[in-house]
């Protein structure tokens, strides 16, 4: 099976900010959640967004006035970020977002691991190993803000099944496999070339993460945490960094 970068790579990087609505669409809703938070992040305040793909949360971050480090494996997203970002101060970051730190200088006022990166984790334990380098990176009171999809549940017979977006040129349905901790992920996207359609097909594990597991790593780190509903279904934790 195909690692989550070759994966990205493969199917999902070129095609990400059309599945997430388009670029300007997904930009908005950002901001939105961000505007949410309410964190009253001082202007200049550094802010690292660890699997930032194309830029969904950093853009508005660094129009918010953030200095921004975006990680993200991705090549193809973090081009795609930087386009965006265009004069913005976002420092893009091409590693293993279990790395981050080693990018840092200061330590950071936020960190964001938004729109279910986080169960891109090869292993349940490197999300204790995060939690606690997270709360490492932080000054004190910082924030930490996850989102991420329960799937503590598994879906059953057809409900496994997920239109994730379609239009005159193109189809992406994802299929979902439970396993006992992980997931398996089958996107199938089809594409119009032409007079003929084309299919790719790849296939990549994720974490089945409950919420209160992610919250139990927060509070043995020193975070206090609330839980609150995400974007498109998803949960959302605000911890913040005890004092
Ligand atoms: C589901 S997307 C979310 C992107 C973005 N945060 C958003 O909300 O639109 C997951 C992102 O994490 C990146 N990613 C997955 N595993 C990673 C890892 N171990 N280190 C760095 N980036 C990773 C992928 O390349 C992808 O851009």
């Amino acid at each position: 099976m195909p690692s989550v970068s070759e994966h990205y790579e493969r199917v999902l990087s070129p095609v990400y900010a059309w599945m997430a609505g388009g670029a300007e669409a997904a930009l908005a809703a950002g901001r939105s959640e961000i505007d949410a938070l309410s964190l009253a992040l001082p202007s200049g305040a550094l802010v690292v967004d660890l699997g930032a793909g194309f830029g969904m949360h950093s853009i508005p971050l660094a129009r918010a006035g953030a200095r921004v480090v975006a990680v993200d494996t991705s090549a193809h997203l973090l081009a795609e970020l930087k386009r965006l970002a265009g004069e913005l101060t976002v420092t893009t970051v091409q590693d293993d977002l279990l790395s981050f730190r080693a990018h840092l200088q200061e330590k950071a006022a936020a960190v964001f691991c938004m729109g279910d990166t986080l169960t891109h984790l090869p292993e349940h334990t490197n999300v204790d190993f995060l939690v606690q380098e997270v709360a490492e990176a932080l000054a004190p009171a910082g924030h930490f803000v996850l989102s991420f999809r329960d799937y503590s549940e598994p879906l059953l017979e057809e409900q496994r099944f997920i239109p994730v977006r379609g239009d005159e040129r193109r189809i992406l349905t994802c299929f979902l496999e439970f396993e006992e901790d992980t997931v398996v992920v089958h996107d199938i996207l089809h594409e119009r070339g032409g007079d003929a359609w084309e299919t790719r097909v790849s296939s990549y594990r994720k974490l089945r993460l409950s919420p209160d597991r992610v919250l139990g790593s927060l509070e043995s780190f020193g975070f206090e945490s609330r839980r609150e509903n995400g974007l498109r279904g998803m949960v959302r934790l605000v911890a913040k960094l005890r004092a």
